[in-house]
């Protein structure tokens, strides 16, 4: 169904957006967290100017087992607090062993993030495998299979893979939360697994997201750390603890071990989301690694969705030759979230990133103030622009900014498209929803070429695109 457009969608839109989410498919028994939820793609498709609207869950075996079961079946992490976490995992386990919750094709909702790699698109969760989904010209979004690179990598994979820009090669990790290590994998583009092998962490924490340049990968080692013990004592199984490091690990692309990994190490803080990542050499040929990401200072918990302990855009710089690293917030004033770059940009130097921005007495995190564009090249004014939600509609960045827009008074949905290089708070279109689309983590546009590659052996609406 053609929605109402107001102004004109750009034909650079052409292709489809999709933003994933979490959405619980039955209520939650037992503790919920706001990662638990299954995984609900919200896809725009936009063709010639026409929008059209469609939901879908993402079809996981987890999914479909609790669908079947009509109750919850998997290990969530809300449940994990306390001694009740201690029984939800012995009751969970129960459920495993006796075939009532079955785990080899995946326990992951699949509910994270997107990404498109090797002609296909990938819903995402760091707690299992990509899932392969489609998007079809109506919109509508189907899960064809589970991608497991032939059943040669570990079942954990980064809801926040890194494609090198200039190789296509697709560069990630995945962390165990019950053992002190990740793995490190570099997939090809056209889908070989050609490196995977283990980094050695010194406790288990939970890792979210790292970093590429063009030479090196850079994981985040910060103190979130998973302890089963905690629950004895009634706290949740992953805590941060301000009394330890943070660690940043340095590791060449091209290498196939651990050996030469380098770790750097800073005080106790925590990032969910890194910007973009780059190399450069000083006057002295010597090389500097700049890191732009969201950082949570020492107050971070994993149970806050306030604004006022939210992150800030801060920058971590690596002085290889003389083992320094350091960090810095770019706007002490300003909270921060969800940070982008064009993918062509990844790992490449960028002059600016674009992030949603909240005010510090914002209730949660849903209630984002505007978007925000950094000015990474300026020492002293790093945010460039500001637009806000909402007041009045009236070479890089030749581009454009989408976004779902919730309105809280009418309970209604928009996407909604901003100009990136003019950063006017005038949407250059916003398309009306048939329905709510509710809060959710990350979204993905892919554009006229890659919507077309979805479907190899189907030119049935190649002269439509
Ligand atoms: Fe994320």
């Amino acid at each position: 169904m053609d929605l109402t457009v107001d102004g004109t969608l750009p034909s650079a839109l052409n292709g489809a957006y999709v933003r994933n989410g979490p959405n619980p498919q039955h209520m939650p028994v037992g503790g919920h967290h706001w990662f638990d939820g299954d995984g609900m793609l919200h896809t725009v498709r936009i063709k010639k100017g026409k929008a059209s609207y469609s939901n879908a869950y993402v079809q996981t075996s987890r999914y479909k087992q609790e669908k079947n079961a009509r109750r919850p079946l998997s290990l969530k992490l809300g449940g994990m607090v306390g001694g009740l976490g201690v029984i939800h995992y012995i009751v969970y386990k129960l459920r495993e062993r006796w075939g009532l919750f079955k785990t080899k094709d995946g326990t992951g909702p699949g509910n994270t993030a997107l990404a498109f790699h090797n002609k296909q698109l990938l819903a995402l969760v760091e707690t299992d495998l990509p899932y392969i989904v489609r998007v079809n010209d109506n919109s509508h979004t189907e899960t064809l299979e589970r991608q497991t690179y032939g059943g040669n990598l570990a079942p954990r994979f980064t809801a926040h893979p890194k494609i090198d820009p200039a190789t296509g090669t697709l560069y990630g990790f995945g962390y165990n939360l019950s053992k002190p290590e990740l793995h490190y994998f570099a997939i090809s583009s056209g889908g070989m697994v050609k490196e995977d092998f283990k980094v050695t962490l010194q406790q288990p924490t939970m890792q979210h997201d790292f970093a590429m340049t063009e030479d090196y990968v850079i994981f985040l080692d910060f103190p979130l750390v998973s302890n089963p013990e905690n629950m004895k004592r009634g706290l949740p199984m992953l805590m941060f603890d301000r009394e330890r490091s943070s660690r940043i690990g340095v590791l060449r692309k091209d290498t196939s071990s651990e050996l030469g990994i380098r770790w750097f190490k800073l005080p106790a803080m925590y990032a969910y989301h890194v910007a973009n990542a780059w190399q450069e050499r000083g006057n002295n040929g010597w090389i500097r690694i700049r890191i732009f990401l969201c950082v949570y200072d020492d107050s971070f918990s994993i149970q806050s969705t306030t604004s006022s302990t939210l992150a800030r855009m801060s920058e971590i710089t690596i002085e290889l030759e003389r083992d320094e690293c350091s960090v810095r917030s770019l706007a002490d004033e300003l909270r921060c979230e969800f940070p982008v770059v064009p993918d062509r940009l990844v790992g490449r130097r960028t002059r600016y990133t674009y992030a949603v921005a909240f005010e510090k007495e914002a209730g949660h995190l849903g209630q984002a103030a505007g978007l925000v564009k950094f000015d990474l090249g300026s020492p002293d004014k790093s945010v460039a622009a500001m637009l806000r939600f909402g007041s009045g509609r009236t070479g890089e960045d030749d581009g454009y900014l989408v976004l779902f827009m919730y309105n809280e008074r009418t309970n209604s949905s928009d996407f909604v498209v901003y100009d990136a290089r003019t950063f006017s708070n005038k949407p250059v279109a916003v398309v009306s929803l048939p329905q709510r689309v509710p809060y959710g983590f990350h979204g993905k546009h892919i554009n006229a070429a890659q919507f077309q590659s979805q479907f190899p052996f189907d030119i049935h609406f190649l002269p439509d695109i």
